[in-house]
């Protein structure tokens, strides 16, 4: 089978996890890295040893690639992949959150309606063993109800010249941090949003850091409740000054039959210890008890990343659609939408009041 040729844009911390993964794929070769700041390139030297490394889009483009990786900052995100698209149709995964504003979502659905192209959004939760083990027993619930994610963990991660302390370079914790699982709502409840109330503030992380004597303002608690159009609800729950809990998210559905919970440790435990695997639970409301299953997950997949595997296992399918030429699995209309929610639940934490959403146009209705 011929080699794809891949190319990544930003080889800061998530691009190297990417390349670490892209070194597992079979099929796959990483031929050329790009990225701005010659301290990250040298880093990703070793994990793609064959790649040329280069500090333009434009020499990226011209060593030619099957297909391109962006993890860049969230804020580059729009106009670096309109950029791209403009002078190469390749197929490209991009990391999320898509967009950081609602005036990019406007942009970029309107020039992605008007051209054909393969662009998968990098909701890698969906591909996390633990919740593909959650989703499949899915159907034990009866008719579904309530979804809530609980995400306690350790506060933000220094990034490459600190654009995640920011709200105007990450979009908000809500979209930043949270789009993962608003996406996990919308996938898990089979449904869009129509209405978001949130709370939050900064109270504890970042306090006495200032970058050019500017205080970060990104929050690191909050609760935030979403009611969908098939009148079921999520709920999300964060801490980011949590980080001495086993299980850093907990998900849990509730149907008319039973309650599903899916437990999954952080990062920094040992490979597959027993005591530190993730588990799915089944709580039937009959008297029957509740059934406890671990997952695993496999050594080279957990150890190429620090997200439970979700970042392999998503590289298997986006390379897998391209080969067969299948539709992306996280679309540009799901990258956005998840981006929406992020953003509404920042606007009502902001200003006190629930917020409404127009999923059919992707805009928000304020009162
Ligand atoms: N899917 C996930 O679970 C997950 C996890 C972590 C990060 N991310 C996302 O990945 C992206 C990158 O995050 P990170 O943690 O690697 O941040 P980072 O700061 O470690 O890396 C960003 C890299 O982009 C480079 N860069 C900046 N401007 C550039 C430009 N114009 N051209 C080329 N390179 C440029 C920086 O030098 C840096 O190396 C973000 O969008 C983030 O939200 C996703």
């Amino acid at each position: 089978m011929k080699r794809l040729r891949c190319g990544l844009l930003g080889a800061g911390m998530m691009g190297r996890e990417h390349l670490k993964n892209l070194a597992l794929m079979d099929d796959v070769s990483v031929v050329v890295v790009c990225d701005s700041n010659a301290e990250m390139l040298g880093k990703a030297q070793g994990l793609a040893p064959d790649a040329q490394f280069v500090s333009s889009v434009s020499a990226l483009l011209a060593v030619g690639i099957d297909a391109l990786i962006i993890a860049t900052p969230n804020f580059m995100h729009a106009s670096q992949l309109l950029d791209i698209l403009a002078v190469q149709n390749l197929p490209v995964l991009i990391e999320k959150p898509l967009v950081t504003n609602l005036e990019d979502i406007s942009r970029l659905r309107a020039a992605m309606r008007a051209r054909e192209a393969f662009v998968w959004v990098g909701m890698e939760y969906r591909y996390m063993p633990a919740l593909t083990a959650f989703s499949n027993q899915m159907g034990a619930v009866g008719a579904v109800k309530m979804l809530s994610i609980r995400e306690h963990r350790y506060p933000f991660l220094q990034k490459v010249e600190n654009w995640n302390r920011f709200n105007r370079y990450s979009g908000g914790t809500f979209v930043e941090k949270c789009c993962h699982f608003f996406d996990l709502m919308r996938l898990y409840l089979q449904a869009d949003p129509i209405r978001v109330y949130a709370s939050a503030a900064q109270d504890v992380n970042h306090l006495s850091e200032r970058y050019n004597g500017e205080q970060p303002d990104i929050w690191d608690n909050g609760f935030v409740i979403v009611d969908f159009n098939n009148g079921t609800r999520g709920c999300l729950d964060l801490c980011m000054f949590a980080e001495g809990v086993k299980f850093e998210q907990e998900v849990s559905l509730v149907g008319d039959k039973a309650r599903l919970d899916c437990r999954i440790p952080g990062p920094f435990q040992s490979a597959n210890d027993p005591a530190t695997l993730a588990e799915i639970v089944i709580s039937p409301r009959s008297p029957a008890g509740p059934v406890t299953q671990m997952v695993e997950v496999p050594d080279h997949a957990l150890h190429a990343g620090s997200h439970q595997g979700a970042t392999f296992f998503q590289h298997q399918a986006f390379w897998q659609a391209i080969r067969a030429s299948e539709a992306p699995g996280v679309s540009v209309d799901d990258g956005l939408m998840a981006v929406l929610i992020g953003l509404a639940a920042q606007a009502s934490a902001n200003s006190g009041q629930a917020v409404s959403i127009d999923a059919e146009h992707f805009r928000l209705v304020s009162g």
